[in-house]
């Protein structure tokens, strides 16, 4: 199972429907989000930009606009925020998101300016 994610070292917190979720950097958010939940991985998706079964509408960090993509072609970044998920993810994800905390929740994100 790991061998189908790209290179990463940590994890980034982004934020869906309300619920926090750390998925690891540097990879396509479908498979960031497959990360949390397994279902995702059985989940009726082509993974090549054509069934729109993981659309999702999002914001990122200092831009107040919402966007709509495809979670097989971006890459989940940290504070990002999914808005609106297609049905076909929100089944896939609803487990995960029933037990994650959500943002007023949890803990503070780690700060990259550590303490030296
Ligand atoms: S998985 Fe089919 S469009 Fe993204």
């Amino acid at each position: 199972m790991a061998d189908v994610y790209e290179p990463w070292d940590q994890l980034i917190r982004i934020v869906v429907l309300g619920r926090v979720l750390e998925v690891p950097e540097r990879n396509l958010l479908l498979r960031q989000l497959q990360y949390v939940s397994e279902d995702v991985g059985m989940g009726r998706y082509c993974w090549n930009a054509e069934c729109r079964s993981c659309e999702v509408h999002y914001t990122q960090p200092g831009d107040t606009a919402e966007h709509v993509g495809l979670a097989c072609r971006l890459r989940g970044l940290p504070g990002m925020r999914l808005t609106r998920l297609a049905p076909e993810m929100r089944h896939n994800l609803g487990h995960t998101l029933a037990h994650a905390p959500r943002e007023d929740e949890a803990a503070p994100p780690p700060t990259s300016s550590a303490a030296e």
